[in-house]
């Protein structure tokens, strides 16, 4: 798969070292986040995330800050985005099974790097169940017209 990914200063070793684990399991990675240390803005890089996945540059995306919270408002803010933050994997699972979510944010303040894997690999192994969850789904995207 094709994985946005985008860091705040809080979160650049975090993303490292993500994106190392996503390209040994044989994904490609788009980078959009900050590789330094030096204070940046979280909106920017959740925006820059939930674009490359709306517009269908990427597959999904990973939005990491040090939360994760602040970078998640920022890309649902984006049109067809459905971003969860997760800090523990069963979450995760279920983010995809029954909410579809297209973009994973997790803080890198908040859980260590093993957490963090498990986490993006329950959520990238799961499969959308859709059924009454497409419904459910649905429902939230049309929020989107109103
Ligand atoms: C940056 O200090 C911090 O506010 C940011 O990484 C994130 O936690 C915001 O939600």
């Amino acid at each position: 798969m094709k994985i946005a990914i985008g860091n705040d200063h809080a979160a650049v070793e975090m993303k490292k070292e993500i994106c190392a684990f996503l390209e040994e399991l044989g994904h490609e990675v788009i980078n959009f986040g900050t590789d330094t240390g030096e204070s940046v803005n979280y909106p920017v890089y959740g925006e820059k995330v939930g674009r490359a996945v709306a517009s269908r540059e990427a597959d999904c995306g990973i939005a990491i800050c040090g939360t994760g919270v602040g970078i998640s408002l920022a890309a649902n803010k984006v049109k067809g985005i459905r971003a969860v933050v997760c800090s523990e994997p069963y979450s995760a699972k279920l983010a995809k099974l029954h909410n579809n979510a297209n973009v994973l944010c997790f803080g890198a303040r908040v859980i260590g790097i093993e957490l963090a894997k498990m986490i993006v690999t329950e959520w990238l192994n799961a499969e959308f169940e859709g059924g009454r969850h497409a419904d459910r789904v649905n429902m939230i995207m049309e929020i989107e017209n109103r």
